[in-house]
């Protein structure tokens, strides 16, 4: 491991840097090398998404690489990361987490497949998610909205982050998938340990990612078991009981499958939701403007999708190559923060500002490619259901005085104490 040092200007005291860092390969040049760190984002306090856009704001050269985490590359421009998803051909799926050491560890199914193997898996899940489904369960999506707002609205003040962010997506896929709610605790612990695993080297980081990726499996194992042969209509029933290519689901994929979707359908809409909220919070005039302008609301919540991407994964070169004038060797890791692409400039005229009427909003939110994320009509759905919901009983509201949520980046983006206050009539 190497050990940097720099100084603190205010105090010339030494700052030591215990990070890992990996020596530079030959084929990469000096001067695409970059220290960025995806697990500590420099300037993250100010705002994960400010902290992305911060670093485009430095000029960067389109594609860098960084010795940190292990040593990959990172796609800085818009346009390039959907390239990448885009083209399974030249960039695989076989890892997508970073550390590369860590990735090698996670074993959900199908996201490290390519195609054609992954096709089938990927009709699978279609099957338990795709938009015909989603719509049969929105009222009572919307219920439970209801229910958790109403419970909180009269107090004038909460966290929405754990007041409503961390329960009301859970509690939809928990009831989706027919599994009780005192488990989803035991679930969020293994599904941050994947996502914004722990530790100063790649090793450490993997054996992380590997405990959270066993936990995952143990518990799904036994519900499989369970639920094989059964004619609920769950989530987890409906995917254990399908075929591929004809033939029952094999019981290792089966896991592999379960498991990502608890995965997917926790952590993702739980942080988004907040960022969502904290930017409206501190912008009434873009509220106002929602009011009792439903067709507004639906058009603009893509826009928020583009504003407020929360995932970073990553593609493995699958072949040498040069791409944009940039030599690749096969195995090279390229991280792909979708944050970038909604936020390029290029791409959105004037990008941190949310104007509901514009007019298709390019982003990579959802990743693309044949990966595409198969849960964005839940995810679409519950924040429409949201917004509707809470503007009608919160209509104004506010970031309570002194407030400093705390943001983390990773694999997906978090962010935590969101204390709002609003009027109590
Ligand atoms: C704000 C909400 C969400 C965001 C931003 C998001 C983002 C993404 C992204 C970027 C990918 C692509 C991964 C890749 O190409 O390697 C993906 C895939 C996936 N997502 Fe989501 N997701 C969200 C919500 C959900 C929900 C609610 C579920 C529900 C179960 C879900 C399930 C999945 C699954 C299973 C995949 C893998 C698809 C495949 O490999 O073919 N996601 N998601």
């Amino acid at each position: 491991m190497n050990q940097a040092t720099s100084f603190d200007t205010q105090s010339a005291a030494p700052i030591v840097d215990n990070r890992s860092r990996v020596a530079k390969p030959d084929h990469v040049p000096d001067d695409l090398v970059r220290d960025i760190d995806m697990y500590a984002l420099d300037g993250i306090e100010a705002g994960y998404h400010e902290a992305w856009v911060g670093l485009h704001a430095q000029n960067m050269p389109k594609l860098v690489w960084t010795p940190l985490t292990g040593g990959h590359w990172i796609a800085m421009d818009g346009p390039m990361v959907r390239e990448i998803y885009e083209d399974p051909s030249r960039f695989s799926s076989e890892v997508i987490f970073l550390p590369k050491e860590a990735g090698e560890k996670y074993l959900m199914v199908p996201t490290r497949m390519d195609p054609p193997e992954h096709t089938p898996y990927r009709k699978l899940l279609d099957t338990g998610l795709n938009l015909a489904r989603i719509r049969e369960v929105e009222d009572q999506v919307r219920q439970t909205a209801i229910d958790l707002i109403e419970e909180i609205a009269p107090r004038g003040h909460c966290d929405f982050s754990t007041d409503y962010a961390k329960i009301f997506p859970v509690k939809v896929f928990m009831a989706m998938a027919g599994l009780p709610m005192e488990d989803a605790p035991k679930l969020e612990h293994f599904a941050v340990g994947m996502t914004r695993p722990t530790g100063d080297t790649p090793e450490e980081m993997a054996a992380c990612l590997d405990a959270a990726n066993t936990g995952f499996f143990e518990y799904v194992e036994p519900i499989i078991n369970a639920r094989r042969g059964g004619t609920g209509t769950d989530l987890i029933t409906i995917v254990v009981n399908g075929t591929i290519d004809g033939e029952p689901l094999p019981h290792d994929k089966a896991i592999g499958m379960i498991s990502l979707l608890l995965l997917g359908g926790l952590d993702t809409v739980v942080n988004f939701l907040s960022f969502m909220m904290i930017y409206l919070a501190r912008n009434p005039d873009k509220v106002a403007e929602l009011q009792g302008n439903d067709l507004k609301l639906l058009r603009g919540v893509e826009e928020l999708f583009r504003r407020f991407a929360v995932v970073s994964e990553a593609r493995m070169v699958a072949k040498d190559q040069v791409f944009h004038g940039v030599e690749l060797k096969h195995g090279d890791m390229i991280l792909l923060p979708t944050v970038l692409h909604g936020l390029d400039a290029n791409e959105n005229a004037c990008p941190m500002d949310i104007q509901w009427d514009r007019k298709g909003p390019k982003h990579t939110t959802f990743g693309g490619g044949p990966h595409r994320c198969v849960g964005m009509h839940l995810a679409r759905m519950e924040a429409t259901v949201t917004l509707q919901e809470w503007l009608k009983r919160i209509p104004t509201f506010r970031l309570a005085d002194g407030a400093n949520p705390i943001y983390r980046s990773g694999i997906i983006a978090a962010v935590e104490d969101v204390p709002f206050v609003w009027s109590v009539a």
